[in-house]
């Protein structure tokens, strides 16, 4: 494409925002990857197949944070300095950013930390990891200071209404983590509910900022004759922000009415742009398929926001549609400037997308829970089965069109890039780089390791209620959630103190928040109430082992081993550990009494 063609705003992107860019398709290509883990982990039959081998939790944490903040801020950071004179300023924004994803990537050579799942930014809670993403978020920041800088800009355009109001909402949503860092309770234990609470705010302001990049990716797909629609939508899409920042400022990051604000802020906030773009779209989209499809997707996100009544995949459906309306009109932007040789790829993703929505949405609404592997679920009935079948099928024909769309394009930026005479020798660089990235994520996190050897279901005569809510509290322990898994048990126990399986997985609940004092009280009192309950006292060494009380470890361990059934997939673990902690203790073998209940 000539820089000359009426159809680009100004002259082509080059520099620092094919720069950005390039960062941008590669964090896609690895979150896509890492979302094969993902649907492979949800898909029935599948999973059983795979379940233990693949670590479902980091996948979710770097398939949510290169797509969410990666790309989408990476094409943030491509628009702005696409905006922007280019100076050295603009490539170290960029140089920082790099780098910092880089470190992300590469932080499990060095380390290993646990993954939290958190909403909004799940991390791997280990140095290299978060110092690496704090890293991405300046660069960020720099690049949309850039943007806001007077007479910084290339050429005036009305693009500039939406980028710089993406740049200031992106400052707003810095202000708000770093308020609600300085205030979080420092009793807090430094969990998946901290990090829910630091991005909880700034998290849903994100939001806002992919929003105006989306108008602006469409003002560059559709380049409409009147420009005045364009500022209202900006003004629609940032307007919410600036009314909430004075109006969230004097509450209490730990106060439900925090959270409640900013859940409202989006669900009445975020779509009155909508109002004066939809005719719009009536009006100059025709012909422009990749425009109407990020808007059927963006829409159908928003409707099935509506509704969400309680944390299952519904969310996850909702997310999809939004974000993956906002991906799908970033990669028309990519095929309009970069025109490479192949585009059918975007139809596929689109299609898959949409079918992954509704598997998602229509498991959702059977009650399927968020972030939890299919062999893990408690039961599988058509009802469960199929839905979940077609979220396996729309995930892996999206993850077809993603690669079909990714290749021919990188290939064209490269080109573009002037790298194109050594184009294969980068693109072969890139996929081994790619290869080797995914490779080290696994199976490096130990919380692979902590699952418990069988969670335990009531029996059947209990109440349903009583019953769904243990089953809530089984799902969340089994997906690490081990916060919430206590506020289920707690219930649970609350109504009936006398239940040894909600004793059992609270003491595991316990041993994933490292309560060891706690978790050993409870396998007490599962083993209390059921002497033969054997997986009671594999969770009972391990709370001994860990309060570093080796001969009740021992004692516990060995009459796990001596209790389980000789196909306990644990019974190797737990060999392994009695054998250590003799060796160790230097104990003579044979059987040894209980551990006396303290
Ligand atoms: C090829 C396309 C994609 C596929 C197949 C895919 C698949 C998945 C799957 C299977 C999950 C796990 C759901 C669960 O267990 O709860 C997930 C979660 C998630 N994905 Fe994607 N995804 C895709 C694209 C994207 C894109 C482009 C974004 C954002 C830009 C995104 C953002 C998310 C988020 C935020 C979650 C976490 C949802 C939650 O917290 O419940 N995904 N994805």
């Amino acid at each position: 494409m000539t820089s000359s063609s009426p159809s680009s705003p100004w002259s082509p992107p080059a520099g620092v925002s094919l720069a950005w860019l390039l960062l941008g398709l590669f964090a896609l290509f690895l979150s896509g990857l890492f979302a094969i883990v993902l649907v492979v982990l949800r898909t029935p039959f599948l999973s059983q197949w795979l379940g233990n081998a693949l670590p479902f939790r980091s996948a979710l944490v770097l398939h949510v944070d290169l797509a969410v903040a990666v790309w989408f801020l990476s094409m943030a950071g491509f628009f702005w300095s696409w905006l922007q004179r280019e100076s050295l300023w603009s490539w170290l924004a960029w140089g920082v950013a790099t780098s910092g994803v880089l470190t992300m990537l590469v932080s499990p050579l060095a380390e290993s930390g646990v993954a939290v799942i958190n909403n909004y930014l799940p991390v791997i809670h280990a140095p290299l990891f978060l110092g690496g993403l704090a890293f991405f978020v300046v660069g960020v920041a720099g690049s949309a200071a850039l943007a806001l800088w007077p007479g910084n800009d290339r050429e005036s355009t009305p693009l500039a209404w939406p980028l710089r109001a993406a740049a200031l909402v992106t400052f707003a949503a810095l202000l708000v983590t770093g308020k609600t860092w300085l205030n979080l309770p420092q009793q807090w234990s430094v969990d998946s509910h901290w990090f829910e609470t630091l991005f909880w705010g700034g998290g849903h302001l994100l939001q806002f900022v992919h929003t105006l990049l989306l108008i602006a990716a469409w003002w560059v797909l559709l380049r409409p004759g009147r420009e005045s629609w364009f500022r209202w939508s900006t003004l629609l899409a940032v307007v919410p922000v600036l009314v909430a920042l004075p109006l969230s400022w004097g509450l209490a990051v730990d106060s439900p009415d925090y959270r409640a604000f900013y859940t409202d802020l989006m669900a009445y906030g975020s779509w009155l742009w909508l109002f004066p773009t939809l005719p719009l779209l009536v009006r100059e989209g025709k012909g422009k398929g990749v425009v109407w499809a990020s808007a059927v997707l963006f829409v159908l996100g928003i409707g099935v926001g509506v509704a969400i009544r309680a944390d299952n995949l519904v969310v996850t459906a909702h997310y999809h549609g939004t974000v993956g309306g906002i991906t799908l009109a970033f990669m028309g932007v990519v095929l309009h400037l970069l025109r490479p040789q192949r585009t059918d790829g975007i139809k596929v993703y689109g299609s898959g997308l949409l079918l992954l929505i509704l598997g998602l949405l229509w498991a959702g609404l059977g009650g399927a829970p968020r972030k939890s592997i299919f062999s893990h679920l408690p039961e599988s009935t058509w009802d469960t089965l199929l839905p979940l079948l077609l979220v396996g099928v729309g995930g892996l024909t999206a993850l077809v069109g993603l690669f079909l769309f990714l290749l021919p394009s990188l290939a064209a930026l490269l080109e573009r890039l002037n790298l194109g005479q050594r184009a294969p020798m980068w693109q072969g660089g890139l996929a081994i780089v790619l290869v080797g990235v995914v490779l080290q994520w696994f199976p490096a996190h130990p919380v692979a390791s902590l699952p418990t050897p069988t969670v335990a279901q009531p029996q059947p005569q209990e109440d349903p209620e009583l019953r769904l809510r243990f089953q809530q509290g089984a799902m969340m322990l089994h997906a690490g959630e081990y916060e919430h898994a206590v506020v289920a048990f707690h219930e649970v126990l609350s109504k009936n103190p006398r239940l040894p399986e909600a004793h059992l997985n609270m003491g595991y609940a316990m041993l994933g928040l490292q309560r060891y004092e706690a978790a050993r009280d409870f396998f007490l009192g599962a083993v209390d109430l059921r002497p033969a309950q054997a997986n009671a006292y594999f969770g009972l060494a391990e709370a001994y082992e860990a309060l570093e009380d080796l001969p009740a470890a021992l004692g516990a361990m060995r009459t796990f081993i001596h209790m389980t059934h000789n196909k306990d997939p644990f019974l190797v673990r737990a060999r392994a550990a009695v054998w250590e902690w003799e060796k160790s203790l230097k104990e003579p073998k044979g059987p040894v009494k209980l551990p006396d209940k303290h």
